[in-house]
């Protein structure tokens, strides 16, 4: 791999639709979605991919059926409990980013459980956006900066980045999208501000290793500018 690729964001999208084609109930898909996620983990390390991390349930997606969001929050605690061992095992830190005051104490207790007990890992930093909003993300971070009382003339793009979920982790280089749905829907929304898309119709409990390094490759043969001109322009 020649170009940089420190970050790479997913947009997990699909596992109802996946369910529904095949007549299942759509906590299948996602019960199949998870297991996706153990695979690319494996395949991101492999590619000496820093940062991955998973779009898992945004705060919007609390306004679902009661009983379809009660099933996703016993998957996730479900799958922490079995991953913990394979995640010390493999070097995966695990960190969450989203908003923690939403999620029922029991989960969130299995959460900060992972988070601390994997500080330590280096292969690979696991993010997973749980209970996530781009602008809820960005209004706890003003919010922080009052509260810390920070000279309105100092505020930078740099404090703003140390206020935010993923302080400390570099913006996402890829942002790969599966389903084929084209749009954020509220990921990322500051980090993402020069990421490279990569969207599949691939649902994403299809997902495989395969189409990631697919994607990756894809990633290598872009030229990203910064708003700049190519280096090879002539002038
Ligand atoms: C993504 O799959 C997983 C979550 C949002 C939790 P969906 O549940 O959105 O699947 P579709 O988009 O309805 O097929
Ligand atoms: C985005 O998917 C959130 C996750 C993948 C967790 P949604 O299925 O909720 O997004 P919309 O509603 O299609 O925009
Ligand atoms: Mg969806």
């Amino acid at each position: 791999m020649s170009k940089v690729l420190k970050h790479v964001a997913i947009i997990m999208d699909g596992n109802g639709r996946w369910a529904q084609m095949r007549g299942l109930p759509r906590w299948e898909g996602h019960r199949r979605g998870v297991e996706r996620v153990r695979e690319i983990i494996k395949a991101a390390i492999k590619l000496k991919i820093e940062v991955l991390t998973f779009y898992a349930f945004s705060i919007e997606n609390w306004q679902r059926p009661k009983k379809e969001v009660e099933i996703i929050m016993d998957l996730l605690k479900k799958h922490l409990q079995r991953e913990l061992n394979n995640f010390l095992l493999q070097g995966i830190r695990f960190i969450m980013i989203g908003n923690r005051s939403f999620i029922p104490k029991e989960i969130l207790d299995i959460i900060e459980k992972t988070e601390r007990e994997t500080t330590h890992c280096r292969e690979i930093i696991a993010q997973f956006a749980i209970s996530y909003s781009g602008r809820d993300e960005i209004i706890r971070s003003i919010s922080k900066a009052i509260r810390q009382k920070i000279d309105p003339d100092k505020i930078d793009e740099n404090i703003i980045n140390s206020l935010l979920d993923t302080a400390g982790i570099p913006d996402p280089d890829l942002i790969i999208r599966t389903s084929g749905e084209q749009r954020l829907s509220n990921f990322l929304i500051w980090q993402s501000a020069y990421s490279e898309f990569y969207f599949t119709q691939t649902l994403w409990p299809d997902f495989t290793e395969d189409e990631f390094t697919e994607a990756i490759l894809d990633f290598q043969k872009r030229q990203r500018r910064f708003g700049k001109i190519s280096e090879f322009t002539r002038t």
